[in-house]
């Protein structure tokens, strides 16, 4: 079975990746600067296929920074010598706020475009040329209406999504001028939520959560932190923005796909752009709403200004992951507002405590 390099891989994604990638068989090497996530994650990861026997050995961690060349020749190297070489890697590191990433611009860049392009070179190094990008729907011009389309316009508004657009167009370029088994996908995540349903993992929150789905949680178990919907003025059916909320399993599950679809010999080098997303909008207001149904919870929120930055309508056409990926996802809102519920009872701060 391949060996598949996650960077990342104690993150929110690509935890959840992680798990559906071992229930296949695959071997992974995951590496990560837990910079945002736990050990904890791991620990539970390796403790689930434990239990189930199923391949206790097929994965082996590494902490460390994708900026670090040597590290990363080291995790390559050892690969190799455990007769387990890397023949795919799937790119999760970085640094995912837009708020923060006005105030750490540079940080960003480096950890996002200077990180990718040492992986790169790594992997050029090793022979490693397939690879799976995590991209973002943030890419895509505001001027732009939904379902949005890939050959959609893009134009990025904060520094965050500019660091992702560098990091296409350097990846699109390597197809272009360099090796030509380079293999690339660019998956553009919309809205991800919920958790597995195990309840055992998904997103560690850090202090400054700015995403609707953490915040609405927060706001149930913390008093102190009312929920504010920015804005009941948008040009929606109810006057809330409205978002393509994807199940964080079904996202896991699309990038098995695109392994698979990398897989197939007949796919020579190209540099591919691909939406993950439902196909669908639900507005803030209908979230809440169902949230508040299927959780059998209250929430209070009060309306407030439109935030800065924000769009009224973004949701995707998938149309593209279909046709190629052959995958659809298959989780309605209701079991993301309840799984994710979940994780959040049963772990409100995350997996430290
Ligand atoms: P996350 O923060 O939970 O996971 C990212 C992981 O990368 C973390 O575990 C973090 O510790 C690690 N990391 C950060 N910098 C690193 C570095 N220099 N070296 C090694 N590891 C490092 O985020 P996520 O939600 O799982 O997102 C995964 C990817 O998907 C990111 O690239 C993000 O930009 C992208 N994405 C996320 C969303 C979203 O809403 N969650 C939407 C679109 C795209
Ligand atoms: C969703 C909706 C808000 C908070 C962001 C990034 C994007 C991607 C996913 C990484 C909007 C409203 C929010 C609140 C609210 N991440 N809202 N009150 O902005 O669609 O996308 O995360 O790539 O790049 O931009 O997600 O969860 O912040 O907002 O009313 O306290 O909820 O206005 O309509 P967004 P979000």
């Amino acid at each position: 079975m391949d060996t598949i390099l996650i960077t990342g891989g104690a993150g929110f994604i690509g935890i959840h990746t992680s798990l559906v990638l071992l229930n296949k068989g695959y071997k992974l090497v995951i590496i990560d600067s837990l910079i945002n996530s736990s050990y904890i994650a791991i620990n539970r990861i390796k403790s689930t296929y434990k239990k189930t026997n199923k391949y206790p050995n097929n994965i082996s961690f590494y902490k460390g920074d994708i900026r670090d060349i040597s590290f990363l020749r080291k995790v390559f190297k050892d690969s190799i010598k455990l007769g387990s070489e890397i023949n795919y890697v799937i790119h999760f590191a970085g640094l995912k706020s837009v708020s923060d990433s006005f105030l750490e611009e540079d940080k960003y860049w480096d950890v996002n475009v200077n990180g990718t392009k040492t992986l790169i070179k790594v992997m050029e190094e090793n022979n490693c040329f397939n690879l799976i990008f995590s991209s973002s729907a943030t890419l895509y011009s505001e001027y732009e209406t939904s379902p949005l389309r890939e050959n959609a316009k893009v134009n990025v508004n904060n520094p965050y999504g500019k660091t992702k657009l560098e990091v296409e167009k350097f990846l699109e370029n390597k197809i272009k001028s360099s090796h030509p088994n380079w293999k690339i996908i660019s998956l553009r995540y919309f809205n991800p939520i919920g958790a597995h349903s195990s309840g055992l993992f998904g997103e560690n929150p850090n202090n400054k959560i700015n995403n609707l789905f953490p915040l609405i949680c927060r706001s149930i178990t913390n008093a102190n932190e009312e929920l504010l919907i920015f804005g009941n003025d948008w040009p929606t059916h109810d006057g809330t923005g409205v978002r393509d909320y994807i199940h964080v399993m079904d996202l896991a599950e699309g990038h098995v796909s695109a392994v698979e679809f990398l897989n197939k010999k007949i796919i020579k080098s190209s540099f591919l752009v691909i939406n993950l997303g439902t196909g669908k909008g639900t507005s803030v207001l209908e979230l809440i709403n169902i949230f508040q149904k299927v959780n059998k919870i209250n929430i209070n929120y009060k309306f407030a200004e439109r935030r800065k930055g924000d769009k009224a309508i973004i949701f995707a056409d998938i149309r593209k992951a279909l046709e190629l990926l052959n995958w659809q996802p298959k989780r309605s809102i209701e079991e993301m507002c309840h799984d994710g519920w979940e994780w959040f009872l049963n772990n409100p701060f995350g997996y430290e405590k």
